[in-house]
C-alpha cells in the first residue's frame, strides 16, 4: 500500500487551474521529488496536502485514510510535517526554542493543566526538550542549540527549519525548495541530511529547483507543468524524457 495516494486532485484560483486532475502514489520510505517550472503548482500541491487550501476536486489518502478536508492540525498529528519555501523561523527565539515549537504539536496537556504546572506538564516539557535536542543533533545543530536564531547564517536557519519539522516525528515530510539560497557546500550537506531522513524511515516529498540535487538523491521524480502531470518515473527516465527536456530541463 502507498503511504500517500492523490486521486484526480484539482485546485482553481478564480479562473486559473493551479492543479488539474493530478493523480499519483508515493510508496513509503523513499525520496519522491516534484519538479517543474515556476508557477507549475508545486507549492499549491503542498498546500492541498496539508489542507492550507481545500482542493476544488479530487481526494487525498494518507496511510489508507482519507485526509482530504481534515483540519491541518489533525493532518499534522497523523504524521505529515513540512518546511516552507520562505524561511519560517522565529528570529527572536533560540535554536532549541524554535524546534520545541514543532514538538508542541504532539503535546497532550490542556491549558488549565499547563497554567497550574501539574507534574505531568513538567514531565511533558522535559520530554519536548529532549525531542528537540534529538532533532537538533540529527541535523548537526547541537552546538547552536542555545544561540539566538537571529545570529545564525542562512544555511543553518534552513537546517533549523528541517529540525523543527522533524521534532514532531513525522512519517511523511514535505520539503519546499530546501536548497534555495544555499551555496555548494551547504547543498551537499543538505543532500546528506535528506538521505539520512529517508534512511531513518521517513518518506520525503521534495520540491526542488536544483536539478543535480534532485537527480542525485531522488528515488522517484514527478514533473508538473501548468498544474498537470507531465511525466513520472526514475530520475534517469525523467532526464531522458523528450517532453520533459522540451518543457523544463532544456537541452
Ligand atoms: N493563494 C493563491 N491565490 C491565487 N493564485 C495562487 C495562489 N497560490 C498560488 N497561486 C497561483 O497558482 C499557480 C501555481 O503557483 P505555485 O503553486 O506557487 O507554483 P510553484 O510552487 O510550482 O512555483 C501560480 O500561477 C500562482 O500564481
Ligand atoms: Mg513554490
Amino acid at each position: 500500500m502507498a503511504l500517500l495516494d492523490v486521486k484526480n486532485l484539482g485546485k482553481k484560483f478564480g479562473g486559473l487551474k493551479a492543479i488539474s486532475d493530478l493523480s499519483f502514489s508515493v510508496p513509503e520510505n523513499i525520496i519522491f521529488s516534484i519538479i517543474g517550472p515556476n508557477g507549475a503548482g508545486k507549492t499549491t500541491l503542498f498546500n492541498l496536502l496539508t489542507n492550507i487550501y481545500p482542493p476544488t476536486s479530487g481526494s487525498i489518502f494518507y496511510n489508507g485514510r482519507e485526509i482530504t478536508r481534515m483540519p491541518p492540525y489533525r493532518i499534522a498529528r497523523l504524521g505529515i510535517s513540512r518546511t516552507f519555501q520562505n524561511l519560517q523561523v522565529f528570529l527572536n527565539m533560540s535554536a532549541i526554542e524554535n524546534v520545541m515549537v514543532g514538538c508542541h504539536l504532539r503535546s497532550k496537556s490542556g491549558l488549565m493543566a499547563s497554567a497550574i504546572r501539574l507534574p505531568s506538564v513538567i514531565r511533558e516539557e522535559k520530554e519536548v526538550r529532549r525531542m528537540a535536542e534529538k532533532a537538533l543533533e540529527f541535523c548537526g545543530l547541537s552546538e547552536f542549540s542555545h544561540k539566538p536564531a537571529a545570529g545564525l547564517p542562512y544555511g543553518l536557519l534552513k537546517k533549523l527549519e528541517v529540525a523543527r519539522s522533524l521534532a514532531s516525528k513525522p512519517r511523511l515530510l514535505l520539503m519546499d525548495e530546501p536548497a534555495a539560497g544555499l551555496n555548494d557546500t551547504e547543498t551537499t550537506e543538505l543532500c546528506g541530511l535528506i538521505r539520512q531522513i529517508r534512511d531513518s524511515g521517513i518518506t520525503v516529498l521534495l520540491v526542488e529547483h536544483n536539478m543535480s540535487l534532485v537527480m542525485e538523491i531522488s528515488d522517484k521524480v514527478l514533473v508538473l507543468n501548468y498544474g498537470k502531470l507531465l511525466a513520472h518515473g526514475a530520475p534517469k527516465d525523467i532526464q531522458e524524457n523528450p517532453e520533459v527536456v522540451a518543457a523544463y530541463l532544456g537541452e
